[in-house]
C-alpha cells in the first residue's frame, strides 16, 4: 500500500471542518493521509464527538491554568507519540507561538473564512470575520487555507474560494455558505495537496 501521512486535526468547537475532511477521507478526495488524531482546546467541544464517531483517536489539551509553552509541550508530546506529519487546524481558536510554528515549519495549515488579505489576523475569527465583511460593505468574500507562521493568517496561501455576499445576509447566513461553498471544500483539497508534497519530499 503506498505510503500515507499521518494527519492531526486541532479544533476547538463544533468541527464541520473535521467532518468534511473524515468525508473527503472516506470519498477518497484524501488519498495521500489519514486522520490519526484530534485535539481539542476544549473539552466541550462537539468536533470531539464526531472524531469519536469515526473512531479516530482525540485528546484534550486546554490553553487555561498553564504556560503557553506547557500547553504547547503537551501538543508537541501528542504529535511526536502519534507520529504526525501535517498538521490541520480546523477552527483552532488558540495563538500558536512563533517557536511552535517555527518547528513546523510547512507542516501546519489553517483555514480561514475570508479572502486574506482581508478581515483576518488578531481578532477576525469565527462569526466577527463575517460581520467585518458585512460591515465593510464587499460583495464578494471567501475562505483560504493558508500556511500557518508567525503572523496570524500570514503564511503562504494554498487556496482560496471566492463566495458572494446576497442582500439580506447576515453573519450566520454567511457563515454557512462560506462553509458549504468555499471552507468544507479547500480544506480537504489543500490537506491532500500538502500530503502528496511531503510524500515526493521524502521520497
Ligand atoms: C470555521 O468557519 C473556520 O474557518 C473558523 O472557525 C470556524 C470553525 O467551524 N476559523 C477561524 O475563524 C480561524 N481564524 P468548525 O468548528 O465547524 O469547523
Amino acid at each position: 500500500m503506498s505510503k500515507k501521512i499521518r494527519i492531526a486535526v486541532l479544533v476547538s468547537g463544533g468541527g464541520t471542518n473535521l467532518q468534511a475532511l473524515i468525508d473527503a477521507e472516506r470519498s477518497g478526495i484524501i488519498k495521500s493521509g489519514r486522520i490519526s488524531l484530534v485535539i481539542s482546546s476544549n473539552p466541550e467541544a462537539y468536533a470531539l464527538k464526531r472524531a469519536e464517531s469515526a473512531g479516530i483517536k482525540t485528546a484534550v489539551c486546554q490553553r487555561k491554568d498553564r504556560t503557553q509553552k506547557e500547553f504547547e509541550e503537551s501538543i508537541i508530546s501528542l504529535l511526536d507519540g502519534n507520529g504526525i506529519e501535517l498538521i490541520v487546524l480546523a477552527g483552532f481558536m488558540c495563538i500558536l507561538s512563533e517557536s511552535f510554528t517555527f518547528r513546523y515549519k510547512k507542516r501546519i495549515i489553517n483555514v480561514h473564512p475570508s479572502l486574506i488579505p482581508s478581515f483576518c489576523g488578531k481578532g477576525f475569527y469565527g462569526l466577527r470575520v463575517h460581520q467585518a465583511a458585512l460591515d465593510y460593505g464587499v460583495k464578494v468574500t471567501g475562505a483560504t487555507v493558508h500556511f500557518v507562521n508567525e503572523i496570524p493568517d500570514g503564511g503562504e496561501i494554498i487556496m482560496q474560494k471566492a463566495v458572494d455576499i446576497i442582500d439580506g445576509d447576515t453573519p450566520e447566513t454567511l457563515q454557512k455558505r462560506v462553509m458549504t461553498e468555499a471552507e468544507w471544500k479547500i480544506l480537504p483539497l489543500s490537506a491532500e495537496k500538502v500530503c502528496r508534497e511531503i510524500i515526493k519530499e521524502q521520497s
